[in-house]
Parts: C-alpha cells; sequence; structure tokens
C-alpha cells in the first residue's frame, strides 16, 4: 500500500501505546499496575454528566455551528476573565474537539513548509508531530533538571530564527509537572516583545498547581504580547472529561476565523452533547477541582518521595500537573543493566528500561524518549495511593536486581 510521506514520518502516541500494551496484559489476568495515562483517574463530575443527560432529552443532538455554540464560547470568555483577568470577544474564541485538536489545526493554519515551532524538550508528545504534521519544523530545545525543566530566555533568543513562526509554552507541563513563575514568563516575552512571533500557550494543566504555585500567563504580560499569544485550554484535564472531547483557544479574531474555516470543512462541529456539558463544567460548581488537586498532592508527595529512594532515580517534585519524571541514568550505570541491553533490543535506555519494569515489575511508565528525553521516564500519578505505594515498590525491587 502507498502511504503519504505525511504520516509515514509520523509514528503513533507512545502514551496511548503503554496503556494499551497494559491494558492488554491485564486483560489476560497479568496483574499491571498502569502508571501511563494521562487522565485523572476521578469520574466526571455528576452536575457535567446530567448536563448532557438534558442535552440528550432536550434534541441538542444536531450540528452546531462549526467552532462551536455561542452559549460555550459565552462560558469560555466568562472563563478567562474570572480565571485569567484576560477579555475576549466572541470572534476570538473558538472551540475545538479536544485541546490536541486545538493545537492541531492551529498548526495547520499558520505554518508554511520550513516554517519553524521553537518547542522546549521534554515536550509533550504531540508537539512535534503536529508540527510536521503541518509541514513544519520542530525547533527543539534542551533544558536541563538542574533549571526545573525550563527553557531561559538566552536558549530562546538562540533558537529564534528568520523561519520562527510560532514558540510554545506548556506550563505547567506535561511530562515534567515543572511551571514558569511570573518573573520566567516575562524574561521570555521580553525576547518576542519587538518579533513577529506567535507564542502558543497551552493552559492545560492550569488548575493543578501545588504549594500555592501562582499562574501566570505570557498573555497577562502586556496588551503586547495578549495580541500575539494564542491560548489554549479544554476540559480534560480540570473536569476529569478526557473522554469528552473539548478543548478551546483564544486569540488573534484572524486565526481563529481560519481555524473557524478548517473546522468547517474537516471535522465540523465538536459534539454537541459534550459541549453542553462543557457549559456546565465551566459554569457549575468549581468544588471538585480543589477535591481533585489535594488528592493529586498527597499522591505527589508519596511517588516524589518514593521514586527518589530508588537506587539510580532522582525525581523533582512538579509543581503541577499529575506526572512525576525522574532521572534514571544512574539505573544505566548499574551492573546488571548490560543484561537489560542484551534482552531489549530497543535503541532507546529508557524504552529498555520500561520494558523491564513492564516484565519484571509488572508496572506500565512511559519512556523519556517519547517526551525527548532518554534520560527519563514518566508516571502519572493519577492512580490510587495503593497503586502508587505498590507500584513503586514494586520498580524498587525490579531495580535492585540490576545493582
Ligand atoms: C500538554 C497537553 N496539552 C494538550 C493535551 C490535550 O488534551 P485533550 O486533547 O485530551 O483535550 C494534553 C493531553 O494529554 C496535554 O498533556
Amino acid at each position: 500500500m502507498k502511504f503519504s510521506d505525511r504520516i509515514l514520518k509520523i509514528k503513533p502516541s507512545p502514551t496511548l501505546e503503554v496503556t494499551a500494551l497494559a491494558n492488554a496484559l491485564k486483560a489476560k489476568g497479568i496483574d499491571v499496575i498502569g502508571f501511563g495515562t494521562g487522565e485523572p483517574d476521578f469520574d466526571t463530575p455528576d452536575n457535567i454528566k446530567q448536563a448532557a443527560i438534558r442535552a440528550i432529552e432536550a434534541g441538542k443532538t444536531k450540528y452546531t455551528p462549526a467552532g462551536g455554540i455561542p452559549e460555550l464560547k459565552k462560558a469560555v470568555i466568562e472563563k478567562f476573565k474570572r480565571d485569567n483577568r484576560l477579555e475576549y470577544k466572541p470572534s476570538e474564541v473558538i472551540i475545538n474537539s479536544g485541546g490536541k485538536h486545538s493545537f492541531y489545526n492551529l498548526m495547520q493554519v499558520i505554518l508554511n513548509r520550513g516554517d519553524e515551532v521553537i518547542i522546549s524538550s521534554p515536550y509533550w508528545v504531540s508537539y512535534p508531530p503536529m508540527t510536521e504534521l503541518a509541514d513544519g519544523t520542530p525547533v527543539i530545545v534542551d533544558t536541563t533538571e538542574e533549571r526545573g525543566f525550563k527553557m531561559t530566555p538566552d536558549q530562546l533568543e538562540r533558537a529564534i530564527t528568520g523561519r520562527t513562526r510560532a514558540v510554545v509554552i506548556n506550563s505547567p507541563s506535561n511530562p515534567t509537572g515543572s511551571a514558569y513563575t511570573r518573573q520566567e514568563i516575562e524574561a521570555l516575552a521580553e525576547v518576542v516583545e519587538d518579533r513577529d512571533i506567535l507564542m502558543v500557550s497551552d493552559d492545560m494543566y492550569e488548575s493543578i498547581l501545588y504549594d500555592g504555585f501562582e499562574f501566570f500567563n505570557i498573555a497577562n504580560v502586556s496588551d503586547k504580547m495578549k495580541k500575539k499569544t494564542i491560548v489554549m485550554n479544554g476540559v480534560s484535564k480540570t473536569y476529569s472529561m478526557t473522554g469528552w472531547r473539548i478543548g478551546y483557544m483564544a486569540g488573534d479574531a484572524s486565526i481563529v476565523e481560519r481555524v473557524d474555516t478548517l473546522q468547517s470543512q474537516s471535522t465540523s462541529n465538536p459534539t454537541s452533547i459534550s459541549q453542553w456539558a462543557a457549559v456546565e463544567a465551566i459554569n457549575g460548581d468549581q468544588g471538585m477541582i480543589k477535591e481533585m488537586v489535594a488528592a493529586f498532592d498527597r499522591r505527589r508527595k508519596i511517588i516524589v518521595e518514593a521514586l527518589n529512594r530508588v537506587p539510580g532515580f532522582t525525581c523533582l517534585s512538579p509543581n503541577g500537573a499529575f506526572y512525576a519524571f525522574p532521572g534514571v541514568e544512574g539505573v544505566y550505570r548499574m551492573q546488571g543493566w548490560q543484561r537489560v541491553i542484551e534482552k531489549y533490543k530497543s535503541e532507546y535506555n529508557s524504552s529498555r528500561l520500561s520494558s523491564y519494569l513492564l516484565e519484571e515489575a509488572r508496572v506500565a511508565v512511559v519512556p523519556g524518549i517519547a517526551f525527548g528525553s532518554d534520560a527519563h521516564i514518566r508516571l502519572s500519578f493519577a492512580t490510587s495511593d495503593k497503586n502508587i505505594i505498590e507500584g513503586v515498590l514494586r520498580i524498587d525491587e525490579a531495580v535492585r536486581k540490576l545493582s
């Protein structure tokens, strides 16, 4: 079969792949503890489900405008005002079929062949492929654990070329959980302020922050920065609605209009029922977010402490999101590592370690190479305290066998 160069360039999402593998083992009766999934383990709150049921019963099951119903746009505008002190008109807001769809569509409308998008590494798995699917070129800026996995203004300056079209900021970050402070964001803004570069702020984990960390968006720096920023967010993580597929973005009306055109000729509207559920999520009682974040915070402390006790592991405490991203190079230096290399044929150490942990410890983690760093693995702590304790204990036992 002949396929397009476009599709041949990209691989399936490794995070979804790990989850599928863990589920397949579970289906065979093998007891696997999964740290792979990037979704809250809470149910969607009942008020949101009820809103969806009411929408079905009221016959709100037909096409809507491609860019979303006015009621949801209004809710999103209110949300930006309430939570972010950002004012947008309806023409500056669009509803997409999930946050992934937001980013994909944006890349489709802003990039031409060879246009560059600056992405700091470790990055969310889908940014580079979505850039490439739009014929763009991802320009990867490597960050370090010592600097909290954050891009410095100097690094940003050096990455900019005449082809730079956009810079992605994802704070708090998937996979590292690190978040930029107001000062750090302001320093990055200074670099791009007078340049014709679009800032893409992916705020998907905005509401999941710890230790009183204050979220700050680059669009808040100045009016000038607001004009050159596209803010993306969604209901997937904040309201435990990953399956409902609702994301949204706000910014320059001419960009939003083009995304609307693209949606009108590709996906049409995001699911009507999910849109009504999202109206309730954003306008309704926000109490469940606090409860969810409190549970994540407790689990964060348990997992970080436990991972730091595993020989060869070092783990920073994340500022936000629900991922631990331990450095595991110490394991690659262990005496028994050669056995792992011989057994697992992958060219990447983090993939070998993940396979070893799956087979030896029956624990599913995501290799760091999927996020651009072979020196790390990612564990989602959106799972029960019991699973975290038992899972890290199993990792510990398996790693000790290599020392
Ligand atoms: C950083 C980041 N952005 C966007 C998304 C997209 O979320 P969704 O498409 O489920 O709304 C994810 C999901 O994992 C993410 O981690």
